[in-house]
């Protein structure tokens, strides 16, 4: 992917030194004048920049902007089994590989971005996501056995997500049914990351799963305001600054392992492992069913499916398949 100049300009600054405009302007060989407007367009991209007479250009808070070959070396020999493509703005990394899962695009092809301006969520929301704010990627991943055989997916990748948190020290996150990872920060479960799974194909044979993943890493004030639950970011849970590079690198290697689980040994594998996770285990919970109803009851863990078991007193465990979990408060 070619990166636009804009990203090539970010990149020289991202060491978080004075940039002359005219050293800029030479290594590209370009005008001052285009530096200038590049500058400009970051802004417009939220970045913060100095402009100093004299000295040139520096970015306030450093950037580190995804490199593929960063996150090639994290993975090590398994890079060769993922097809990593980066941009630097694009609408949304999901609607980009559900429309090349119909194609011959390869299976583990991964599409991340810096910017991402129609990011999707669940239930129809929307992912905020300004640059360095997210890590925002999408991976393509295809399946033998029809659509029917993925129930559990989206369980078994919040599993992946914990894995690679706790290797950065994030030990205290945990997973919302179906998949949410939440962490308490202040004494409140907030969102540190979602993902979105999509699916194509038809029932019985080869189906594709586009597995959207947002990350939040260090959200503004003003993307904090944006979003209608509550939410934090990996900067003001961990102790040390995450690369994202690293980040993503790790999350793709937890994830081979956990859907290469998957599809051997199916979700009933994993089950275990996420009811350690469980954030809302044994408490009450209010589920909202997509027809508007709702169910309160005591939430029991997940069946070998992945779906939701809930105890009422009327009547005993139900099980659910879809619907969005809201913590009962006491
Ligand atoms: C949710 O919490 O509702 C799911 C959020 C998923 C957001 C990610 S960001 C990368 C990928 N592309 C999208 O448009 N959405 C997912």
């Amino acid at each position: 992917m070619q990166q636009s100049l804009v990203f090539k300009v970010l990149d020289v600054l991202s060491d978080g030194k004075f940039h002359s405009g005219e050293s800029i302007a030479k290594t590209f060989d370009i005008s001052r004048v285009s530096i200038w407007n590049a500058i400009k367009k970051a802004e417009e991209f939220g970045v913060e920049i100095y402009s100093v007479r004299g000295r040139g250009y520096k970015l306030i808070q450093p950037i580190t902007l995804l490199k593929k070959s960063s996150i090639q070396q994290v993975m090590g020999e398994i890079h060769h089994w993922f097809n990593v493509e980066i941009f630097d703005v694009m609408e949304s990394t999901n609607s980009y590989l559900m429309e090349k899962a119909s194609s011959d695009h390869p299976h583990a092809s991964v599409a991340a971005t810096h910017i991402q301006t129609k990011g999707r969520g669940r239930r129809g929301r929307s992912w905020q996501s300004a640059l360095g704010e997210s890590l925002t990627f999408s991976l393509l991943w295809r399946f033998n056995g029809g659509a029917s055989t993925l129930s559990g997916l989206s369980l078994a990748v919040g599993i992946a997500l914990i894995r690679s948190f706790h290797r950065f020290g994030v030990i205290g996150a945990q997973l919302k049914w179906p998949n949410d990872v939440l962490i308490q920060d202040q004494n409140q479960y907030k969102k540190l990351a979602g993902i979105l799974i999509e699916l194509q194909g038809d029932m019985e044979g080869q189906s594709s799963a586009v597995i959207g993943i947002g990350i939040n890493l260090k959200l503004s004030k003003k993307s904090l305001s944006h979003i209608d639950q509550p939410a934090t970011d990996l900067t003001s849970v961990s102790v040390e600054e995450i690369n994202p590079n690293e980040l993503l690198g790790q999350i793709l290697k937890d994830l081979a392992d956990v859907l290469g689980q998957f599809y051997t040994s199916k979700f009933s594998s994993l089950k275990e492992e996420w009811m350690t996770y469980h954030v809302y285990q044994h408490q009450t919970v209010t589920l909202s069913l997509g027809d508007g109803r709702s169910v309160t009851g005591l939430a029991q863990g997940v069946t070998q499916d992945g779906a939701l078991m809930i105890e009422t007193p009327s009547n005993g465990i139900e099980t659910f398949s879809s619907g969005e979990i809201t913590l009962r408060k006491a």
